[in-house]
Parts: structure tokens; sequence; C-alpha cells
């Protein structure tokens, strides 16, 4: 998938499905699955690192994991996800910053924020960098909200998200991400708006859905947000195979003959 495609998928309604992937392993395994989109997301502080949030998420971490996400995709779409303290300061870090992750490979940038962030949208656009805008429940702004809560259900909020999504349109954003906002006010933004909104927590009228790759597999369990759906259940597995080796080993029943060189 390339940038041109999102548009076409609007037009044509056809959902743009994301995935958030943080090495090559999964990256292949994503792409084998027909995933044409992927977000190396700053939830690797959280899924990866093991951080209760996504606030100490560096520059050198994302790009990091975006080099190993980038050189293993062949086709996909490749988004790399501003941490934290990387383009709120100023323009020209975002700028800079925003191009470090094209130079390791990915084909676009995500950044949290609405009117706030239209400069640095612009800035970037200007400069053949696309941006993928992020509103709603913004998880770099966990502290201001008190904890990860659903956003826009008041009126004068969920105005402020629609205006916010018109103005990273037209600032030249190419999607916007709209997570943990009520169903009726992601239908407002998706059907008032030209470039796809992807969804996470946000009901099924968003062009797109993306979820976390490990919360999709079953494999996170430290916090599971009521919009997660575990597709499959590999912690479990993973728990049952661990054991067994281990029970395997301790009763000499592993390796056999066949494990052996002879
Ligand atoms: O970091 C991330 O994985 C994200 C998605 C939850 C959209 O921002």
């Amino acid at each position: 998938m390339h940038i041109p495609d999102l548009q076409r998928y609007k037009r044509e309604k056809k959902k743009v499905i994301v995935v958030t992937a943080y090495d090559a392993l999964f990256t292949r395994i994503l792409e084998q699955a027909g995933i044409e989109a992927i977000l190396v997301g700053d939830s690797l502080g959280m899924v990866v690192q093991g951080k209760p949030n996504t606030l100490s998420v560096t520059m050198e971490d994302m790009l990091y994991h975006t080099k190993l996400v980038a050189g293993a995709a062949q086709q996909a779409l490749v988004i790399g996800d501003m941490p934290f303290m990387s383009y709120q300061a100023s323009k020209e870090d975002a700028l800079r910053n925003a191009g470090r992750f094209l130079q390791v490979g990915a084909q676009a940038v995500k950044l949290e924020g609405g009117a706030a962030m239209v400069d640095r949208v612009e800035a970037m656009t200007r400069v053949g960098i696309p941006v993928v805008g992020h509103l709603g429940m913004t998880p770099q702004s966990v502290n201001q909200y008190g904890g990860y809560k659903v956003q826009g259900k008041e009126k004068n909020q969920a105005k402020v998200l629609l205006e916010d999504a018109k103005a990273l349109e037209a600032a030249g954003a190419v999607a916007i991400v709209l997570e943990a906002i009520p169903v009726g006010l992601a239908k407002r933004i998706t059907e008032q708006i030209g470039i796809p909104t992807i969804g996470i927590g946000a009901g099924p009228h968003c062009d797109g859905q993306v979820l976390v790759l490990y919360d999709l597999l079953g494999m996170f369990d430290d916090f599971v947000p009521k919009f997660v759906k575990p597709y499959a259940h590999l912690k479990a597995d993973a728990l049952q195979a661990l054991r067994r080796y281990k029970e395997e080993v301790e009763q000499g029943k592993f390796p056999t003959d066949h494990e052996s060189y002879h």
C-alpha cells in the first residue's frame, strides 16, 4: 500500500486495515496475512518495554523498531509513531524528527493532537513527509485526562474534535486515527472529512481499523481496554508450551533420540 491508496480506499469504501508491529518476524507474518499498513506504535513502551505508559519512549527506541519493521516490510505501508516530546516543543524539532523516521524506511509518521499540531503537519506535508493525525484519547496526554478515558462524550468536546479533524485535513494529513471516542462522533467525523479515519475504540463507521498486535493476539493482558478483541490466546498457548518444556526436561522426556545427534 502507498499513501495515495488511502484516499482511493476512502472513495471506494474499502477498509484500511492497520496493525502495529515492532520487529521483523511479526512484520513478515502481518504481510503474509495480507495486512497492508503497519504502525510502529509508541505502544511499544507498554507491550515491549513493560512501562505503564508511552511517555518514556524515545526517538532512538522508535527509530530502532521502525528500522526493523521497514527492513522486513515488502509491500505494507510503514507508519512511524512520533514519541512524546519529539514534536511538541517546536515545529523545527518536529520536522527534523519526522525526517529521521523516513530516513530509516517509514513512509509516513503519526503524531497526536489537533489544532495545536496544524503548523507541524503543514510543515511536514510541504517537504514531502506524509502525516497521520491522532485524535480522541491520545495516550501521550494520559496525565491530562487522569487515566485512559473515553473522550468526546460532551457536546463541546465533540465539536472541538470535529474541528480538529477538519483542521488536520486542511493542513495536509493523509489519515486520522480516532481513539476511544463515541461511535456517533466517529461517524460524523468520518462523513465530514475527505481523508480516511482509522478507528481504535471508535466504532464500525470509521474508514479503517487499527489494533495493537499483542492485544489482537491475546499476548498482553496487563490492561485490556473494552475495544480490544483478542483473535487468539497466544499468552495461554505460550504458558502451556513453556510449562510442558520445563516438565519434559525435568522428567527426562526431552530431548529424545529424535532431537539428538549421533
Ligand atoms: O502506539 C500505538 O500503537 C497507537 C495505536 C494504538 C493507534 O498509537
